[in-house]
């Protein structure tokens, strides 16, 4: 069965050819970052424009490659930006009524933890998931095809949010993640004993934004009182701060959870010290990790596509009236038919 993705939940503009669920064929992203980088954040207005004028586009270079319709269509319903959302969701309803085939709605969350089987990870259960991106930070069980439960969640910013508000103390543009990965490589970790939040709460969930306030607050100190900055020993603390709550939570959960596999998705798991902290925290409790390459982290049709073969095919499908569900919880299915 040949589906077509469709991902327009914040400001990448995506779609994707994925062949029974597992088999990549053709994936298309458009992304926005040099729109809302003079702005520092993404701006909700300009990113639903700019999805208007590139989303057929990039569906049709993601048909390009093949000779057949799509036996299926499916599309990223929430959580993300309202009217980036009603533009993916429309162009999936309409495509979808033109052809004559199946719409089936996607959680976005539960599409980043579910990537990782585009990259051979088999989906034996149960997993534990590690979602971290911009817009969210949590740890979910998943207990079989169409079952998971959250057992740990940021109480207040998301990683990939705190490492962008770190990044624009520093100076060092938007989105922040990627060059505070690259700048820490050269800085010292233990240079600043920043905190590590939530450490030993006894639960599985997280909290940034005391941390972030505790970098802001100390690069400000040193420029008031006209004291050199090494950017790289700071962008190096915050993150072994920021990640090691993260990386000992994940690894305990699937103890305690029995699960012998742990998942990765979102933009922040490309960060390479979080990738290599938790490849050694999972290989010394015998765990096996799935990082799944960049392109499938960060968000991507291709994810939805996959996601939505295995919904279709355990039942679910979208009436044509879809509509989008910007506050959807991760957990949670879009407005289905049966
Ligand atoms: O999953 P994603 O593309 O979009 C959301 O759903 O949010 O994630 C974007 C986030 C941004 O905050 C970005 O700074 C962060 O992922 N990010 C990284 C890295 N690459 C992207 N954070 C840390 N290290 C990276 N290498
Ligand atoms: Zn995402």
């Amino acid at each position: 069965m040949l589906v077509l993705g469709i991902e327009t939940s914040c400001d990448e503009s995506s779609a994707a050819l994925v062949r029974d669920g597992t088999r990549l064929v053709s994936g298309v992203v458009s992304s926005q970052v040099d729109l809302h980088a003079a702005y520092g954040g993404v701006v909700p207005e300009i990113a639903a424009r700019a999805h208007v004028e590139s989303i057929l586009p990039v569906v049709q270079q993601a048909l390009a490659p093949v000779d057949e319709l799509p036996d299926l269509i499916a599309v990223t319903a929430g959580p993300g930006l309202v009217g980036s959302l009603v533009v993916g969701v429309c162009t999936a309803r309409a495509l979808a009524w033109a052809w004559d085939v199946p719409l089936v709605a996607v959680n976005h969350v539960e599409a980043h933890i579910r990537a990782p089987v585009l990259e051979g990870c088999p989906m034996e259960y149960p997993l534990m998931a590690l979602v971290v991106s911009g817009g969210h930070t949590l740890l979910a069980e998943v207990k079989g095809p169409d079952r998971m439960e959250i057992v740990g969640e940021t109480l207040d910013d998301a990683l990939g949010e705190a490492y962008d508000k770190v990044a624009r103390q520093l100076g060092l543009g938007y989105p922040g993640g990627p060059v505070i990965d690259r700048l820490a490589e050269s800085g010292d970790p233990h240079a600043i004993a920043f905190p590590r939040p939530m450490m030993n709460s006894g639960d599985f969930n997280f909290s940034l934004s005391g941390l972030k306030t505790s970098v802001i607050r100390y690069v400000k100190q040193k420029e008031d009182r006209g004291e050199p900055v090494s950017r790289e020993d700071v962008a190096a603390s915050f993150q072994a701060a920021a990640l090691e709550p993260v990386v000992t939570k994940t690894v305990a959960a699937a103890v305690e959870r029995g699960c012998s596999r742990v998942l990765t998705g979102g933009g922040v798991a490309c960060n390479r010290a979080l990738r290599a902290m938790l490849a050694r925290a999972c290989d010394s409790r015998g765990l096996e990790l799935f990082c799944p390459g960049p392109e499938l982290c960060t968000d991507n049709a291709a994810m939805v596509a996959s996601l939505g073969f295995f919904l279709y095919r355990g039942g679910h499908r979208s009436g044509i009236d879809l509509d989008v569900c910007p506050n959807l919880k991760p957990w949670q299915r879009a407005g289905e038919d049966g």
